[in-house]
């Protein structure tokens, strides 16, 4: 599992550094607030370590979200019907995935990601475990719109977005992300996903800073990939994870802090950060269901039932295609 956040086409200069990585670096680390795209988290370390964080008490998402695939299978049965081919934004959880295909009886099944090795491996454990179901793997990225196989075009879609990834994603690249799913799954589509939900700061603030350190080593690991890969020489032992509550954006955002004035270089480049300065490194937006459900219309979703486990934590959304009409 990537997080799905592995959105990179990978184009390595000849020293076999990756250049849009390098890029990213340089640029955010020369503005005001260091900010590092969090896609860039997931490298195979970074990657491991979400499956872990996935595990950890703290983190609760994951949990709270399989419990509404796990429970609320007759109402997406009945909400979504038969026959459907599941768009998977993503190469899908070996959890979650099977729960809602078991549910909601497909035509198909069609996992979307740029990691192809990552998406093979992923579709034939589906296709194992489900021996009747047509499944057709597409490599592409789908932050665009998608040609989608020859073999679903008759069949009405259900896009599938779980995670809460979307949160991810600061409001404007979300509508932008929205929009291009509904560009590919076509005007009969709906579109169930996961939307984490605004609760009591403490409790978000603690899955995003277990007291086992899973989450401050994703944070880090970061600082290590720059260290290996850019050739960089940040001195990580002097810096140190934190996950803030930004109550105005409705978000938890992880940032690496500086403890002491350090003084590096990355790929060449000298930088500088004073004690407490940070490097800003993702952003975890939390939703209700107004900000949930402005969202999905500013993406041409239209929000037509929602689910949230018996804790209250976290929202499963079915939306359908918006059909442009006049209206004020
Ligand atoms: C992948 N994504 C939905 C996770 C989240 O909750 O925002 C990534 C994560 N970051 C820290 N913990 C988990």
């Amino acid at each position: 599992m990537t997080g799905n956040q592995g959105i990179q086409l990978v184009d390595l200069d000849e020293d076999g550094v990756d250049r849009a990585f390098r890029a990213d670096v340089l640029a955010g680390l020369k503005q005001a607030q260091k900010a590092i795209p969090a896609r860039w988290l997931y490298d195979d370390a970074g990657s491991q370590l979400f499956e872990d964080i996935t595990q950890v008490p703290e983190y609760y998402p994951t949990r709270a979200e399989t419990e509404i695939l796990e429970t609320r299978g007759a109402e997406f049965a009945e909400a979504i019907g038969s026959g459907r081919a599941v768009v998977e934004f993503g190469s899908g959880s070996s959890v979650k995935t099977p729960l809602l295909l078991k549910a909601i009886d497909p035509g198909a099944y069609v996992p979307l990601d740029i990691a192809g090795d990552f998406l093979r491996a992923s579709a034939a454990e589906l296709s194992a475990k489900f021996p009747g179901l047509p499944v057709y793997p597409v490599e592409a990225d789908f932050t665009r719109r998608v040609e989608l196989p020859a073999e679903v075009a008759d069949m009405p879609k259900l896009g599938f977005f779980s995670g809460s990834t979307i949160g991810n994603m600061v409001p404007r690249t979300a509508v932008d992300l929205l929009r291009s799913m509904r560009e590919t799954l076509g005007t009969d589509a709906q579109l169930l996903i996961g939307m984490d939900l605004i609760k009591d700061k403490a409790v978000l603030e603690a899955a995003y800073d277990d007291a086992a350190g899973v989450t401050a080593q994703f944070n880090l690991n970061l600082l290590r990939r720059i260290n290996r890969e850019l050739d960089g020489t940040i001195p990580v032992e002097k810096f140190h994870h934190e996950a803030r509550w930004n109550d105005t954006f409705a978000r938890i955002e992880m940032h690496a802090v500086a403890e002491a004035d350090v003084a590096f270089s990355v790929a060449g480049e000298d930088f500088a950060m004073q004690a407490g300065e940070t490097i800003h490194t993702e952003n975890s937006h939390k939703f209700d269901l107004r900000s949930a459900n402005m969202l999905l219309l500013a993406g041409h979703w239209t929000p037509t039932a929602r689910w949230t486990d018996e804790a209250g934590r976290f929202s499963v959304v079915l939306a359908k295609a918006t059909i442009a009409r006049a209206a004020p």
